[in-house]
């Protein structure tokens, strides 16, 4: 069997018309990042980086020493090549200017560096999650409200998921591409082509802890599905929740399922849980891409315009049958 390496896949998206030079290096590069930030997820103990850092970020949420690394790995991959205006990220508050000795580029990096924190101490797969926008350079140097695009402006999204395998999950737009990293070889490749979500599903994700804050439309949802056989939907459901987005998300680009983080009375004072640009935004492109859907419940997670870089929003996604009947559920109600 002939093997496509992402570097191929990148150039022959480029010849197509489909991706510019700059795009396809910026994407290289997160790779390349990614690769470093799955070397130090697998050592583990043995590198040290399990753990606290002993620091908040702007969520108020404690660091964990590798949520701290994989953001370092990842400014520092991406500051030099030329093609960015601007980063910026889960673990830092403002914009990540580009040193004024490197060279400017048109697009705009957002990414959520370690996705899954609460599992790296007890060796569960986690992520990282990106996002690139694009930026006019005449309208000057990028500031906050570059970044504050609706989802549908994307030109990339995707994420690396640090499961059993390391795995690469890219849409440019035109379908989702899974690539799986050679560990020996150091490079990604593409093993699967055109990811799709199925329509129908039997399977879904929410912290079940949080069920008393839920709203109605959640309520009546998540009670529909679990009376089985015997209740409205005439089948049963299982559940499952790892608590890492990337890979509850992995698990429904593989097999369907619908994943939910609702609003709730416990996260309503802070408009949601998971964060619009850099967790919601880029997963939302991923599965409309693979024909599923991305709400809040009560609008397309995608056309949402952006007021904050670190907004929150509720997130219900995947296939589309389901994200449809559960956001009628907030419509009618
Ligand atoms: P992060 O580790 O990047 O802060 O994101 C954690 C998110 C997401 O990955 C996951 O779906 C969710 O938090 C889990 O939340 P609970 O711990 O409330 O289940
Ligand atoms: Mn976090
Ligand atoms: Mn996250
Ligand atoms: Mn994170």
């Amino acid at each position: 069997m002939r093997r496509v390496t992402l570097t191929q896949f990148l150039i022959e998206q480029q010849r197509a018309g489909r991706i510019t030079a700059d795009l396809r290096l910026l994407i290289e590069v997160v790779a390349r990042a990614v690769k470093a930030i799955s070397v130090n997820v697998s050592k583990g103990a043995l590198a040290g980086i399990l753990g606290e850092a002993g620091t908040d970020n702007v969520q108020g949420e404690a660091q964990k020493k590798l949520d701290v690394i994989a953001n370092e790995i990842l400014l520092q991959a991406n500051e030099w090549g030329g093609h960015l205006a601007a980063m910026a990220s889960e673990e830092v508050e403002e914009v990540h200017h580009i040193p004024f000795d490197y060279p400017k580029g048109g697009y705009l990096l957002l990414f959520d560096p370690l996705d899954g924190s609460s599992n790296i101490d007890v060796n569960v797969s986690v992520g990282t999650i990106f996002s690139v926008l694009r930026h006019d350079k005449e309208a000057g140097e990028a500031t906050e409200q570059s970044f504050l695009q609706p989802g549908t402006s994307q030109a990339a999204a995707g994420y690396a998921l640090y499961g059993p395998s390391t795995l690469l999950v890219l849409t440019v737009g035109s379908g989702v591409h899974g690539f799986t990293l050679d560990r020996e070889m150091g490079s990604f490749v593409y093993t699967t082509p055109f990811m799709t979500v199925p329509e129908e599903t039997q399977e879904y994700a929410i912290n079940a802890s949080n069920q008393r804050f839920w709203e109605p439309p959640v309520q009546r949802y998540v009670e529909e599905l679990q009376q089985g056989k015997t209740g409205p939907r005439g089948k049963d459901f299982n559940m499952r929740w790892v608590a890492s987005m990337v890979a509850d998300v992995h698990r429904i680009l593989t097999r369907g399922g619908i994943f939910m983080y609702p609003m709730d009375e416990k996260c309503r004072d802070k408009g949601g849980k998971l964060r619009l640009m850099y967790e919601a935004n880029p997963m939302a492109m991923l599965i409309e891409q693979a024909g599923g859907a991305a709400t809040t419940g009560r609008k397309r997670i995608m056309a949402l315009q952006p007021e904050r870089l670190h907004q929150r929003v509720p997130v219900i996604l995947g296939s589309k049958q389901e994200v449809e009947r559960v956001t009628a559920y907030h419509q009618e109600g």
